[in-house]
């Protein structure tokens, strides 16, 4: 089973999909870590680190090591994953490792949900199961400033929340695989949601898309 689930920073999205993986015994990706660590060598590196060329040795040379860490976190980094996120061989670079991941899941796992912008759209158009999640921009904001909190990072929330409107704007207008609704793709808006009833929608939607597939065959 693969599940594709798209939408803008801190909807939900990342808590969703482990919760969705955990539960259906699947393996679960985050491909927001993807453009993060290639962000991440990139600031380690010397070259200029916007470079097209720069980005994308950086994100060719990834492996599975480099998304592990709460480093990635950051906010600094998600504002230069989504620079990078825009150059059409960045996003090539990163391609074969989302499509290996769902086909060939770690550890057993009998399928598995990824997790980012473009999954519905360019990643895994066949997927069974498609969800965009989203929510109002200030309550995402709050979200992130309260995440951040959590673990000890200290900002401004009129700062989270204008940073992160420039990202979603970045990641829903650029010319490459933009972050979209697609068209077959179920809507979840948690806004007025804490996570376990979005888990809750979510799960029994994967669960009457199963019954009405089983029934089809
Ligand atoms: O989900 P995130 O905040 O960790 O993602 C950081 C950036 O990475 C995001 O602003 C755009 C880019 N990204 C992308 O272009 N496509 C994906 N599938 C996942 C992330």
């Amino acid at each position: 089973m693969l599940i594709a689930i798209d939408g803008p920073a801190a909807a939900g999205k990342g808590t969703l999909a482990g919760r969705l993986a955990a539960s259906l015994g699947l393996a679960h990706l985050d491909t927001g870590l993807l453009y993060r660590a290639t962000a991440a060598r990139l600031m380690r590196g010397k070259s200029n680190a916007t470079s097209e060329q720069a980005a994308t040795a950086a994100a060719q040379s990834l492996s599975a090591g480099d998304l592990e860490g709460s480093q990635l976190r950051g906010e600094r980094l998600a504002g230069l994953a989504s620079l990078i996120a825009t150059y059409d061989s960045v996003r090539s670079a990163l391609i074969d490792f989302q499509r290996d991941f769902a086909a060939s899941p770690p550890r057993g796992a009998k399928g598995a949900v990824l997790d980012g912008r473009d999954i519905c759209s360019v990643i895994l158009p066949d997927a069974d199961i498609k969800i965009f999640v989203t929510a109002n921009a200030e309550v995402r904001a709050e979200r992130r400033y309260q995440e951040l909190r959590g673990r000890g990072v200290h900002s401004i929330r009129s700062v989270i929340l204008r940073e992160m409107q420039e990202r979603d704007e970045r990641d829903r207008r650029r010319e490459v695989a933009p972050m979209v609704l697609a068209g077959d793709a179920f809507l979840l808006d948690t806004t007025n949601m804490d996570a376990d009833a979005a888990f809750e929608a979510a799960y029994e939607f994967v669960m009457l898309h199963h019954i009405e597939n089983g029934r089809s065959e």
